[in-house]
C-alpha cells in the first residue's frame, strides 16, 4: 500500500512551525483607529491561500481555477446573509462593541489575519501603541476584514465607527492562522480546524438566549460545536473537523450524511450559520428556510471546488522517525487490521460502506449523551479518513481520544487486540506520518 507518504516528503515546505511569535510589548495604548480604506480590504480579499499544501486541482483547468478562487472568497468572507441570525436575533454586534476587546477575542480562539493588517497597524501592535484591551480596536480590525470568519459592517454614526451588523463565515470554524506574528495572529490556514475556537462560549455571550441554553453552549469547550443541538435539543458537541483532504471521499461528516461536500455546506450554511436559503432532509425531518431569498445555492459549486483544492498539510520535518513509521505501517496493514476499514488512497472504506455503532471504538459517548449516529441521517459512522492526522488532535467524532496514543490504546483495549507496547508505539509514529498528499508524493 502506498498511502503513507515517503519520508522525504517531510522536507517539502509545510506549514510554518508554531511558536515563531513576536512578543507584544506593553506600552501606553490607544484604540486602533483607521481611516476607511476600501483598498486595504480589497488587498485582503486578494491574498491567496498559503501554507496549506496548495491546490490539488489540475493546472490545466482554468475554469476550475476560477471556481476555486471564487470558492476561496466565499469560504472566507461570505455570510450568506446570516447577519439575520447573528445580529438581528443574537445581537452579537452589540456584545462585541460593548465587551469584546482583541485580547478577549483571541482568548476565545478568534484569529486575526496578519496579511490584512496595514504596516502601521502591525507596527502599533508590535510596539504596544494599539490598545488590545479596547473593543474599539476589535471594531477597527473588523473594518479591516482581519478577523478570521467574522464579517462586520462598520458605519460612522455621530462621527464614531460603529459596528451595526455582524455575521459569520465558514472560516470561523474551519480556518486558523500560523501564529507567525503572535499567538492567534498570522497567515490564514484554510481548511485547518480551529481547535482553539470556543464557539459555544461565543454564542453564550448573546443577550437573547435563556440561561438554560447559555449553560449548554458554555459546556462545549474549545474546538467543539454541536451542529444539531439547535434542531434536536440534544447536547453532544462534536470536534470541529478539518475541511481539507476530502478529495475522492463521497461520504461527508463523521456519519456520512451527504455524498458530497455541498450537501453539508448547505446544511451548515442554512441551519447553523443562519444563511438565507433552504435545507431539507427527510431522513432526519430537518426542514429549514431562512429569508425569502436564496444566498447559498448558487455558491455551492465554487465552495465545494475550493474545499476539494485543500490538501491535508504535510507533517513538519522531524515529526516522525521514518524507520519506526515503516514498522507501524506494517502493524496497520497486518496485526492491527486497521487497513480493513482505513483502506485505499482515501484511507477509508466510506465510499463503499458505513459502519454500525457497534463497530466504532469511540462509542458509547462520554457522559451518557445519546449516540451521535442516532441523531444523524444515516445512524452509522464513516471510517475517518486519516489525512493530516498529526495536525488535529483530539480524535474521534466526540474528541474522546486526546492523543494518538489514546487512539491506539482504545483500539487495543476495545478490540482485545493484544498488540505489544512496541507495536502500539510504532503505530502512533506511523500516524504522525500520514498526510494524504498522495497525488504529490505517494502515487
Ligand atoms: C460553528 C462552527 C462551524 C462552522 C461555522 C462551519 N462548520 Fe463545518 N463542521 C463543523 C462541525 C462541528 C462539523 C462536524 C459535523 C459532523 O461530523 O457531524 C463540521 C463538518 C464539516 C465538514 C465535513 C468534513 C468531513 O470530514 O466530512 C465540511 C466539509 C464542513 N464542515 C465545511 C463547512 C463549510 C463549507 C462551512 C461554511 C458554509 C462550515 N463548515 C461552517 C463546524 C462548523
Ligand atoms: C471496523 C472498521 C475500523 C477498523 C478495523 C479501524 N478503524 Fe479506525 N476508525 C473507524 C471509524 C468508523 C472511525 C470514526 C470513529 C469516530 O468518528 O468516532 C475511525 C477513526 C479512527 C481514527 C480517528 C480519526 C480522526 O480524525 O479523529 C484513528 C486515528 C483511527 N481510526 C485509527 C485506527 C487504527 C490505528 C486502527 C487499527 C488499530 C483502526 N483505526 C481500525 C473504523 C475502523
Amino acid at each position: 500500500m502506498a498511502y503513507f507518504c515517503a519520508p522525504e516528503a517531510a522536507r517539502v515546505t509545510g506549514p510554518a512551525p508554531r511558536g515563531r511569535t513576536q512578543s507584544i510589548h506593553h506600552l501606553p495604548r490607544t484604540p486602533l483607529k483607521l481611516a476607511t480604506s476600501g483598498a486595504m480590504i480589497v488587498t485582503a480579499l486578494l491574498v491567496l491561500a498559503c501554507g496549506n499544501g496548495g491546490s490539488g486541482q489540475p493546472a490545466d483547468s482554468a475554469t476550475n481555477a476560477a471556481l476555486v478562487a471564487q470558492g476561496e472568497q466565499i469560504f472566507r468572507f461570505d455570510t450568506f446573509g446570516d447577519e439575520s441570525q447573528w445580529s438581528d436575533t443574537l445581537r452579537m454586534h452589540e456584545v462585541i462593541a460593548a465587551a469584546v476587546d482583541p485580547t478577549t477575542a483571541l482568548s476565545v480562539g478568534l484569529k486575526v489575519d496578519a496579511e490584512a493588517l496595514p504596516a502601521a497597524v502591525v507596527q502599533g501592535i508590535k510596539n504596544g501603541a494599539i490598545d488590545l484591551k479596547s473593543p474599539d480596536t476589535t471594531i477597527a480590525l473588523l473594518k479591516l476584514n482581519a478577523v478570521v470568519g467574522l464579517q462586520g459592517k462598520v458605519e460612522t454614526i455621530g462621527g464614531k465607527d460603529t459596528l451595526t451588523r455582524v455575521g459569520v463565515t465558514c472560516a470561523l470554524c474551519h480556518s486558523t492562522v500560523d501564529d507567525s506574528f503572535a499567538p492567534g495572529i498570522g497567515k490564514r490556514l484554510d481548511g485547518w480546524a480551529n481547535r482553539d475556537l470556543n464557539p459555544g462560549a461565543i454564542i453564550a455571550l448573546s443577550p437573547a438566549l435563556s440561561a438554560s441554553k447559555k449553560a449548554v453552549y458554555n459546556s462545549w469547550g474549545k474546538g467543539k460545536y454541536d451542529p444539531r443541538f439547535n434542531l434536536d435539543g440534544i447536547n453532544g458537541p462534536q470536534v470541529i473537523p478539518p475541511a481539507f483532504g476530502l478529495t475522492g471521499i463521497h461520504r461527508i461528516t463523521s456519519t456520512g450524511d451527504g455524498e458530497d461536500i455541498a450537501y453539508w455546506n448547505r446544511y451548515v450554511g442554512v441551519t447553523q450559520m443562519g444563511g438565507h436559503g433552504s435545507f431539507s432532509e427527510p431522513r432526519t425531518g430537518v426542514n429549514v428556510t431562512n429569508g425569502t431569498d436564496d444566498l447559498i445555492t448558487s455558491k455551492l459549486p465554487a465552495l465545494q471546488a475550493y474545499q476539494l483544492s485543500l490538501n491535508a498539510p504535510l507533517p513538519p520535518a522531524g515529526n516522525f522517525d521514518p524507520v519506526a513509521a515503516a514498522r507501524g505501517q506494517r502493524v496497520f496493514n497486518g496485526a492491527g487490521t486497521c487497513s480493513t476499514c482505513h483502506s485505499g488512497l482515501e484511507m477509508t472504506d466510506a465510499n463503499s460502506r458505513l459502519h454500525p455503532v457497534s463497530d466504532v471504538v469511540s462509542e458509547p459517548e462520554p457522559s451518557g449523551v445519546p449516540s451521535y449516529a442516532s441523531r444523524s441521517a444515516t445512524k452509522q459512522y464513516r471510517t475517518a479518513p486519516l489525512h493530516g492526522l498529526w495536525q488535529h488532535a483530539p480524535y474521534f467524532h466526540n474528541g474522546s481520544a486526546p492523543t494518538l496514543d489514546a487512539v491506539v490504546q482504545t483500539y487495543n483495549t476495545r478490540r482485545s487486540m493484544g498488540l505489544s507496547d512496541g507495536d502500539m508505539a510504532d503505530l502512533v509514529v506511523s500516524h504522525r506520518r500520514i498526510d494524504g498528499e498522495f497525488h504529490r508524493c505517494c502515487s
